[in-house]
């Protein structure tokens, strides 16, 4: 290809994407600069093109700015979180990332792409003023939420015990938790009575899912956000800050970014924190409860999780046990949930049948307690005047999943034909539950022929049970 051709097509390409890129030649001046980035930033593009970059931005102090620093001293600058107000006042954030174009050890250019997060980042917000709603002293709060006990958990089973005991004696002390366990066998249940049962009670208890916020926001949210190079940017705290004295439940901690790991760990034996773009160390006294809903040791093993910060969370290892493994707890669980639902529902159902009871037992509760606690609730909320609970109330499949259905999530490093492989694995074997593990029922649910869903069902090697 001509290489005059070059231009115009880098034009087009950068005019086509939905970031914002500015591109500087070496003497700072600028060659190309987007509709969206002009958008972003609210100025002309022609107040950029053709101009030096102090020029253009005669307010960025030179020492703050990430193109100057990719051009003179050829260094990148990578996903970095700006807030900054725009010439109109509006408050916009944005990840950039600026890097020097190298020839023969000579920087030619500077690249700097931005990407516009500010709805997510508005988002976060929202999620952070909940959090603090959270943290207000009981006496302050106006809706209280939800906290749990130790009375709250029910369970007789051997090793649901062990772990219910180690709880107990964790609430005694300021020790950091790790706690594994599937979905809905009581994680936070097990956190917040740690917390409450504690000489912590009376300060903040607060939640954060790694995985439910884009990584990129995460240590903001974490940490807190400091006025940073960018003029207008804010100071805001984090949770840590929201937390001090209290309990922080990091849950899924293996979705946080591995690098962010590393900085939880240095925080945890530093027991100071600094703000995203600050200079300040705060000191912290936040007590970690840490959960992950697949074993630790794989997880380790897949490069999810850092063993080194697995090993300081540790110190107390709390392991509940699925529901199918201790089924045995099923008819104490049912009870205690048919006693509270009874009470909500204004019911009187006295008992259980034995025919209901064996049915509960029959079945294999991917959800785990909750799941138990949704089929009793649905049950008694839905029985008319009857005193005892028959297989009749209950709106369960008999069937038993033996395998665990696989979670589908958004994994980012799982390439796209293993990902579409699982989510047909997970509709096969949801179809097969569905048609009682009738081939061809389940073949007409998924309109395909039955033998193709043999063939698919030994490709798979999912066994019918
Ligand atoms: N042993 C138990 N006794 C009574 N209720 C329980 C028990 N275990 C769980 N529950 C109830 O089941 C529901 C789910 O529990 P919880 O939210 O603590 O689970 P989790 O492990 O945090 O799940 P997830 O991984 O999905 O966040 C809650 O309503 C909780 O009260
Ligand atoms: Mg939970």
């Amino acid at each position: 290809m001509k290489k005059e051709y070059y231009e115009k097509i880098i034009q087009e390409l950068i005019e086509l994407i939905d970031e914002g890129v500015y591109i500087v030649d070496n003497k700072g001046v600028g060659c190309f600069y987007n509709d969206k980035m002009a958008s972003m930033e609210k100025v002309n593009v022609d107040d950029v093109l053709k101009k030096t970059f102090s020029d253009a931005f005669p307010e960025v102090r030179n020492t703050d700015s990430t193109m100057l620093k990719a051009l003179l001293k050829g260094e990148p600058t990578l996903k970095k979180q700006q807030t900054y107000k725009n010439f109109y006042g509006k408050e916009i954030t944005t990840i950039n990332s600026t890097i020097p174009i190298n020839i023969d050890g000579e920087t030619v250019a500077a690249i700097e792409v931005a990407k516009d997060i500010t709805d997510i980042r508005r988002m976060s917000d929202t999620l952070l003023e909940l959090q603090k709603e959270k943290t207000t002293p009981p006496e302050q709060r106006k809706n209280t939420i939800k906290r749990y006990t130790f009375d709250d958990i029910h369970g007789k089973n051997e090793d649901f015990q062990i772990a219910l005991n180690r709880a107990r004696k964790a609430a005694e002390t300021d020790a950091s938790v790790f706690i594994y366990g599937e979905t809905g066998t009581g994680k936070e249940l097990f956190a917040q009575s740690i917390h409450y049962g504690g000489k912590r009670h009376n300060k903040p208890f607060l939640a954060q899912n790694c995985a439910a916020i884009p990584e990129s926001l995460l240590e903001g949210l974490l940490f807190g956000t400091s006025k940073g190079s960018f003029t207008g940017a804010v100071d805001r705290e984090g949770l840590f800050e929201q937390a001090n004295g209290g309990t922080l439940l990091l849950d899924e901690i293996s979705a946080m970014p591995y690098d962010l790991q590393s900085k939880l760990l240095r925080v945890l034996q530093e027991s100071y924190i600094r703000r995203v773009g600050g200079m300040k160390d705060i000191p912290i006294n936040v007590r970690i409860i840490a959960t992950v809903n697949e074993p630790p040791e794989d997880l380790i093993a897949q490069g999810k999780l850092r063993s080194d910060l697995y090993y300081r969370l540790n110190v107390v290892n709390l392991q509940i046990p699925a529901l199918r493994e201790r089924l045995d707890d099923v008819q104490v669980l049912a009870e205690s949930f048919l006693e509270k639902f009874n009470k909500r529902y204004n019911k009187e159902i006295w008992m259980i049948s034995d025919g209901a009871l064996k049915k509960l037992k029959s079945h294999d509760y991917p959800g785990n307690v909750r799941e138990l606690q949704n089929i009793m609730e649905q049950a008694v909320s839905m029985s008319d005047n009857e005193h005892v609970l028959t297989e009749k109330n209950l709106a369960m499949s008999t069937v038993s999943r033996r395998t665990k259905a696989p979670a589908i999530d958004f994994e980012k490093d799982v390439p796209l034909d293993e990902y579409l492989e699982r989510i047909e694995v997970k509709i096969i074997r949801d179809a097969l539950i569905e048609s009682g593990g009738n081939i061809s029922k389940a073949a007409e649910k998924l309109q395909i022929k039955r033998q193709t869903l043999q063939h698919k069902l030994k490709k798979h090697k999912l066994n019918i049970e």
